[in-house]
């Protein structure tokens, strides 16, 4: 039997997420959204690509849950998303109260599954669902991290014209502007950054990478990123369902690693079938660590908001 896997949210992100597992042919994918017949559509137009790609799995679109019921994962972009002049902050309250109701759908629906959290502001979202679903912290994670690394790959890999599968990158923190890539363990075959190019040019490519989900806001004019995304956060389900215990970085519930307690931040993990199996510590430097205090205190404050306008009644 496949594994399942819903998609909640069948916008950009959603529907491209939904596209990829499907063509992958090893999970039935069911997309939820509540514009009346657009999963509907979307799944059905995915379903008769099968016999072209080779895919047996059923793709299924839906305005309700009882669908999606007892899947292994489930991934939630449902929201709004970025246009131009619009932080990921901007998307704050009204994104909450998208993921909230969601949550309590997919806990009622689907009890066991494992949730990846994609709609932004990420880190606060992944915190509001991992609260609002009373699930374990290791079957409550967030993509961020893959997608922002990717980007950095991306970017040194045309600086030095070699293979992006050849350069290894980490992102930490939160998924904001003051995201942390940690140089100290970018490689490229294994050699380190640092000996490839100079500080000068790799702060450039830090700035770029922090930077990059605007930069494709701005070319867009309408809508944020989702290629990349969904690539991103295919990489993540698969690590799930197949029991891969890939090393990537994922935003997930600290308490305690890197000196940070009750919050959904961005630190590399062991992703395998039971979600995040292990949060990876590993010793940063004095800058770093500021740099990733920072990074959760941005995130607190947004969590601090949203606290308040739960208490307030929102
Ligand atoms: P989009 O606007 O194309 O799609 C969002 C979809 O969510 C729409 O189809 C909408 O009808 C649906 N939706 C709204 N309320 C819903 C509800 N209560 N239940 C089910 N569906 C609902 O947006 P896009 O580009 O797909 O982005 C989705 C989210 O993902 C945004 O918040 C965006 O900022 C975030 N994002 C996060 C990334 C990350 O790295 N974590 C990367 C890219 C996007
Ligand atoms: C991105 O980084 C919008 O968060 C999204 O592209």
């Amino acid at each position: 039997m496949r594994s399942k896997v819903t998609v909640v949210g069948a916008g950009n992100v959603g529907a491209t997420t939904a596209q990829r597992v499907h063509e992958f042919g090893y999970a039935d994918v069911v997309l939820v959204d509540v514009v009346e017949d657009l999963p509907q559509g979307k799944a059905l137009d995915m379903l008769e690509s099968g016999p072209v790609i080779g895919s047996d799995a059923s793709i299924i679109g839906s305005n309700g849950y009882e669908a999606s019921a007892n899947s292994d994962v489930v991934v939630i972009t449902a929201g709004i998303a970025r246009r131009p002049g619009m932080s990921r902050d901007d998307l704050l309250l009204t994104n909450m109260k998208i993921t909230t109701a969601v949550t309590q759908e997919v806990v009622k629906h689907s009890p066991s599954c494992i949730i990846i959290a994609v709609t932004n502001p990420l880190d606060a979202m992944v915190q509001n669902v991992y609260e609002s679903s009373g699930f374990p912290r290791n079957r409550v994670f967030g993509m961020a991290g893959v997608l922002d690394t990717a980007r950095f790959r991306t970017f040194i890999a045309q600086e030095l014209d070699v293979s992006v599968e050849d350069v290894q990158a980490y992102v930490l923190g939160g998924h904001g502007d003051d995201m942390v890539p940690l140089v100290r363990y970018t490689t490229v075959g294994g050699i380190p950054i640092s000996e490839l190019l100079d500080e000068d040019q790799v702060q450039k490519l830090v700035i770029r990478a922090r930077q990059g989900g605007g930069e494709i806001v701005a070319l867009l004019k309408q809508g944020s990123a989702y290629y990349a995304p969904s690539a991103s956060i295919v990489q993540m389900v698969e690590a799930v369902l197949l029991d891969k215990k890939r090393i990537l970085p994922a935003c997930a519930y600290l308490e305690g690693e890197y000196g940070i307690n009750g919050l959904c931040v961005g630190v590399p993990v062991k992703l395998g079938a039971n979600g995040v199996e292990k949060i990876i510590e590993i010793k940063l430097t004095a800058d770093e660590q500021t740099a990733l205090e920072g990074s959760a205190a941005s995130v607190k404050e947004l969590i601090d908001v949203m606290r308040k306008a739960k208490a307030e009644g929102a």
